[in-house]
């Protein structure tokens, strides 16, 4: 388990966590609303150096972020907060197979939902405390973290 303190720290963890990603990791951001998942994906968009800035999107699902110079793997995010009750059809029209192959994949409220578009993934669970500060348990399953899950 991580202590993240400040909005700061969860970044920080982010650019950490991302320095041990590759193209095809799907990773899922659990937490309720507010616990920092949109923050720790920014983190992650600044460790891979990725183009654009990291919002919670509105009115889109998900969003690309290609590598800016110096960047090395694009960033899909993807925020299922609509989709959470729609299931996994609906998220079949993001089509985000497509993506996963040549991408970090990042999704918030994605528990339950898209856990099927790989053989693994990683679970980062955020939880928000009393006196404002997080903490962060990550769960690698799949054989794609064999041998790399010391690495996070
Ligand atoms: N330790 C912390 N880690 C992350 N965010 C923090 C922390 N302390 C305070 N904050 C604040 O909490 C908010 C977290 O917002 P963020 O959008 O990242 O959450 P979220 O989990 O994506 O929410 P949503 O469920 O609405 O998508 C920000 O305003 C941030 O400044
Ligand atoms: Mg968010």
């Amino acid at each position: 388990m991580t202590v993240l303190r400040t909005v700061a720290d969860t970044k920080a963890f982010g650019r950490r966590l991302a320095a041990a990603l590759e193209p095809g990791d799907l990773v899922v951001l659990s937490g309720p609303l507010g616990a920092g998942k949109t923050a720790l994906t920014q983190g992650i968009g600044e460790g891979l150096g990725v183009e654009g800035r990291v919002t919670s999107p509105t009115f889109v699902i998900a969003r690309v972020h290609r590598p800016g110079p110096g960047g090395r793997v694009p960033l899909v995010h993807v925020d299922a907060y609509r989709l959470r009750d729609a299931g996994p059809v609906e998220l079949d029209d993001l089509d985000l197979d497509a993506e996963i192959d040549s991408s970090v994949v990042v999704v918030e409220w994605g528990e339950g939902l898209v856990e099927q578009l790989s053989d693994s993934h990683l679970e980062i669970r955020l939880e928000r405390h009393d006196d404002d500060s997080r903490t962060a348990t990550v769960e690698a399953v799949g054989p794609r973290w064999t041998g790399r899950a010391h690495d996070l």
